[in-house]
């Protein structure tokens, strides 16, 4: 029988995926941390920024005690300010609300300023292994092909059919998490491209339907003008 979805993209992820970035831990920090710099910022810049970051707040508690300005002139260079607002702003509620301990439950995660429900979901899968789907832009682009899904991700019911079928696909053992969720993100950014996807590197490619209709530029459905 064909290994399921998640079998084939957590056995890619073991021969393809990265196994080496500082962020590949259990302490939801460093998770979130990393998720929220990596949510507009490249890896290759995230690199040195994240290490100089937790060098200076190795902890939520640290991060939570520091002036904003110290967090903000941290961030100088990665744009997007409001991130690192938030982000201190998030730490300050981790202490006051959670006694500086992050909640596993990704709904309470998502309460935090600056964590929308998918990078709730992927701090929480990362960092307790809760069996959670994401759906950030690489995940919409992988189900909508995959499953031959048309219109716009960002429609409500478009979103809500992706978020179910994201649920419905997730691999039975919750320990394999933080590798499935890894790889999703990773198949979306280096095998399922937006442009001129490696549709033959693809571990999904066997029953894809863009593929099998040859729609994999027209998924996902662009924004209606
Ligand atoms: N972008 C957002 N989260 C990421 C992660 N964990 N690894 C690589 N790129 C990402």
């Amino acid at each position: 029988m064909t290994p399921s979805f998640a079998e084939r993209l957590i056995a890619w992820h073991a021969s393809h995926g990265r196994h080496d970035l500082p962020w590949q831990v259990s302490d939801p920090y460093r998770v979130w941390l990393s998720e929220i710099m990596l949510q507009q910022t490249q890896v290759t810049t995230v690199l040195s920024y994240y290490a100089r970051f937790l060098e200076r707040f190795p902890d939520v508690a640290a991060l939570a005690a520091a002036p904003q300005d110290d967090v903000l002139a941290l961030w100088s260079g990665l744009g997007y300010y409001s991130r690192a607002r938030n982000l201190h702003a998030a730490a300050r509620m981790v202490m006051e609300r959670f006694g500086g301990t992050f909640p596993r439950d990704p709904a309470a995660l998502a309460e935090l300023p600056g964590i929308g429900r998918s990078t709730a979901a992927a701090v929480a899968a990362f960092s307790f292994a809760v069996r959670t789907p994401i759906l950030d832009g690489n995940v919409k682009r992988v189900l909508t092909r995959w499953a031959g899904i048309d219109g716009f991700p960002g429609e409500r019911a478009v979103e809500q059919r992706l978020w179910r079928l994201a649920a419905e696909l997730l691999p039975a053992d919750a320990a394999a998490m933080p590798a499935y969720t890894q790889a999703q993100m990773d198949l979306g950014a280096t095998v399922c491209t937006p442009r001129k996807p490696a549709c033959m590197a693809c571990p999904l490619a066997d029953d894809c339907a863009a593929r099998r209709e040859g729609r994999q530029h027209e998924l996902p459905t662009p924004k209606p003008k």
